[in-house]
This record gives C-alpha cells, structure tokens and sequence, in this order.
C-alpha cells in the first residue's frame, strides 16, 4: 500500500505535557489516598502516559496492568471490539482507573468499562491524556483528562499513524498534503 504524504505540526510540546501530567497525577494521589489502585492501560497507546503518570502518584497501593483489544472500523457496531488481552486478577474491592491514550468514539473504552463492570470492583474511573468529544458516539463521563482538542488526526506520546511516531516526546497534528 502506498504511503500518502503528510508532515507533522507540534500542538502541545514535551514541557507542557510534563506539567499537565503531574497535575493529573496529583489529582489522583489526593483521590485514592489509603486506598487500593489499579491502574489498567490500554494497549498499546496509553503505555507512555500510564508510565510517566504512575512515576508521578504517590501511593504504596498502586498496582498496573494492561488490556489490548483490535478495533474493526468497518462497523459502528459495539461488538466490532475483538479482546487480545484482558485482565485474568479478581478485580472485587479494587478501584480501577482505565487509561487511554485518546478518546475519540469512546466505542473502545465503553466496551471495557462494561466488561469490568460486571467483575464487581469497587469502583471504576476513565483517565484519557487527549479527548476528543466533537468525535464521540458513546456516553462517557470522563474523570480525568490531559487536554481536550478538536477533531484532528494526532500522533505522538505513544499515539501511532500506521504504528508510527509513538516515540515522539511531543503531540503533533498529522497534516496529510
Ligand atoms: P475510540 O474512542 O473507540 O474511537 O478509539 C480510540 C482509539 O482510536 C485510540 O486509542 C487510538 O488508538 C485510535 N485513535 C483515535 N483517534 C486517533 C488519532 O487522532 N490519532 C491516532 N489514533 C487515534
Ligand atoms: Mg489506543
């Protein structure tokens, strides 16, 4: 397949992605102070995030773990979402905080709040570091987000175009030319 051309516009540098996690942290070490937390990323985009927010959250209960599934884009339909890895611990008494990298239909994220949900934790939050709601379809309350943007196609900061540029210490726009 060839590849269409595109360059790369930062929208949020290295410095102000730094910041905002920390604050995103801080939020979260008040909030589960004394309690349990386990923290599920998303594979394979959420893991930059879920690293530097992890180093960020004071706490000496905090565990992680991580869920893949394959999104198949040639239906809206919810049961489009085919599971690669899920969670295999007891999840009962635990509160769970579900990391994204993006948010954008929120059809992925649904899918796995509802299929923790019925394992009987204590409680479940959505963290996702981009939001974009102009491209939602699903309900979802978010509880914590980096920044909310506009509907543009982004890479960086382990988000991909193609399994590429997750390695950017930046946000960037991809601008197809
Ligand atoms: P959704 O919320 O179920 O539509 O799926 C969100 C997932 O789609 C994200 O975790 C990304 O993997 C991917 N995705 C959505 N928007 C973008 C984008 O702008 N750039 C790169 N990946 C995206
Ligand atoms: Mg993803």
């Amino acid at each position: 397949m060839e590849e269409r051309k595109y360059t790369l516009k930062e929208i949020i540098s290295k410095d102000e992605i730094e910041k905002r996690v920390k604050e995103i942290a801080e939020q979260i070490t008040k909030d589960y102070e004394g309690k349990e937390l386990l923290i599920v990323g998303m594979l394979k985009g959420a893991t930059t995030f879920l690293s530097d927010l992890i180093f960020n959250i004071k706490s000496d209960k905090l565990t992680i773990d991580f869920i893949s599934v394959a999104k198949y884009d040639s239906k809206d339909d919810i049961a489009e979402v085919k599971v690669i890895k899920d969670l295999d611990q007891p999840l009962e008494g635990k509160n769970l905080i579900i990391v994204e990298d993006i948010l954008d239909t929120g059809k992925v994220m649904l899918y796995f709040k509802e299929r923790l949900a019925v394992r009987h934790p204590e409680s479940i939050k959505i963290c996702t570091f981009i939001d974009i709601p102009s491209r939602r379809d699903k309900d979802i309350v978010v509880d914590y987000k980096g920044y909310t943007i506009d509907d543009k196609f982004i890479v960086g900061y382990g988000i991909d175009y193609n399994e590429k540029h997750r390695n950017l210490q930046n946000i960037s726009e991809l601008i197809f030319e």
